[in-house]
């Protein structure tokens, strides 16, 4: 059911308002449906005045990748093991495992759209 409501919204973004007041260095997690029932959860950071968006799911082992400061102001962390994830690419920094998963993003506006 989830997956068809999905299908309706492919290829549309998804709309986040006030995205300027994420600080550089900074996280947040926005969430888009009910996670626990087959929504999604993504991490928002700023790198470098850009703002990128990584599912919040860990490629490791099932952990969540959160938020608040960035790990040195430009990485995110899953805090089961401490890996760390370039927000941009999703490339493990620190670990060993598989890209997070990386969504469009777009600000406009001072609000930012999201192809999830
Ligand atoms: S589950 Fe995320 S680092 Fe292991």
């Amino acid at each position: 059911m989830l997956d068809r409501l999905w299908g309706l919204f492919r290829g549309k973004p998804a709309l986040v308002r006030g995205t300027a007041r994420l600080a550089e260095g900074q996280a947040k997690q926005v969430e888009f449906g009910d996670v626990l029932a087959g929504g999604k959860a993504v991490l928002l950071c700023r790198v470098d005045g850009e703002l990128h968006a990584l599912d919040t799911r860990c490629p490791h082992e099932g952990g969540r990748l959160i938020e608040g400061p960035l790990v040195e102001g430009r990485l995110a962390l899953c805090p089961l093991h401490n890996y760390t994830f370039e927000p941009k690419t999703g490339r493990v920094v620190r670990g060993s495992c598989g890209k997070a998963t990386v969504y469009r993003v777009r600000e406009r506006d001072g609000d930012a759209e999201v192809w999830i």
